[in-house]
């Protein structure tokens, strides 16, 4: 390994989220707007061969965890044949998966043989009827039954993402605490961002998570908690449970002087920091001829501009590009 990739402040960039395609088969009200289509063409997606290069370029320069995003990451074909030649590559000793599980019933044991060890599902509500107004149509039930068979395929840990929005779903925090003792998955409760127009929109529902873990305290007993992984979220463990709770405050208690990643989007465009526009394209080089070290130098160029926050208060209207881009 050469020296390790570090920003302008000295923050460590050791992971990357990969969105593989912006695709998603769901429509999330606070992503993407109903009916949304005017997605990147597939010709702009870097292919296999080049996402592998990227991918071995950073983990020479020290990167050794990648997450696979979209967008919904099962919507990109062969997934699994992509986690597979990720997961072999020297230095990458940690590949994930963000999903909406819509698809896992299919792909869980493949991408488990494929060596992705832990994923996370984006699940904002246990009613089919809600759930189905959230996501623009989507059925519970194939969550549901996605969630069982990354269970049965030996995932660990399986977490749940929600994002708490109030009017919207904050009614069933409780109920999403008793699931995920039930089932023994990770929960996490996610602010909602003005990321793009959609989650712009939706920060009319934004809800403080400080609420929220207050009144959490007064039904459960929550005690300190903790959770490997360099991921910014507070945990807390549910006495007489194994569950942990993580909330994921990027409004009410920002963590950008931790951040550790950067994405990468399926267009091979790289952006410093998900809450704002710096980016560089890394897919002009890969089409170029450049050398290997010529990649590393760029990549070391594009870590020099990460911001040093993002501006969601002071700047809300600043992120144009929709959150299926860059996978959250
Ligand atoms: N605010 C917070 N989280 C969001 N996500 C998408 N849009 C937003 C938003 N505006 C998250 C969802 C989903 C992941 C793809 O990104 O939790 O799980
Ligand atoms: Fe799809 Fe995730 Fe966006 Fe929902 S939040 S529309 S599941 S990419």
């Amino acid at each position: 390994m050469t020296t390790q990739l570090t920003d302008r402040l000295g923050r460590k960039i050791e992971y990357l989220r990969l969105s593989v395609t912006d695709r998603c088969d769901l429509r999330c009200f606070y992503c993407l707007p109903k009916g949304f289509r005017d997605f990147e063409p597939p010709d702009e997606w870097l292919d296999f061969d080049e996402l592998e290069r990227v991918i071995a370029a950073f983990a020479r320069l020290g990167t050794h965890r990648v997450r696979l995003t979209g967008g919904e990451p099962l919507v990109r074909r062969n997934l699994p044949e992509l986690a597979a030649r990720l997961a072999r590559l020297p230095g990458i000793d940690d590949l994930s998966l963000s999903t909406n599980a819509t698809r896992m019933a299919r792909h869980a044991s493949e991408l488990r043989a494929a060596g992705v060890s832990r994923i996370n599902v984006s699940l904002d509500s246990l009613q089919a009827e809600r759930f189905r107004e959230i996501t623009g149509g989507g059925k519970l039930e194939k969550v549901i039954n996605g969630l069982r068979a990354a269970r049965d395929a030996g995932f660990a840990p399986i977490k749940i993402n929600m994002v708490v929005m109030k009017g919207v779903n904050d009614d069933e925090v409780e109920a999403m605490v008793e699931f995920c003792i039930e089932h023994g998955f990770t929960l996490r409760f996610i602010e909602t961002m003005p990321v793009g127009d959609t989650g712009r929109r939706a920060s009319d529902h934004f809800l403080d998570l400080q609420e929220v873990k207050a009144r959490l305290a007064r039904r459960f007993e929550l005690l300190p908690g903790m959770m490997p992984g360099g991921g910014p979220a507070r945990y807390v463990q549910v006495a007489g449970s194994d569950l942990r709770i993580g909330f994921i405050t990027p409004m009410s208690q920002h963590f950008c002087d931790t951040c550790n990643r950067v994405r990468l989007a399926a267009d091979g465009t790289l952006y410093m920091c998900l809450g704002q526009s710096h980016s560089f394209a890394l897919r002009p080089l890969l089409r170029g001829g450049a050398s290997d070290a010529e990649l590393e130098a760029a990549i070391r160029q594009a870590i020099d501009m990460k911001p040093e926050r993002h501006e969601f208060i002071d700047k809300p209207g600043q992120v144009i590009r929709f959150m299926s881009m860059t996978g959250g």
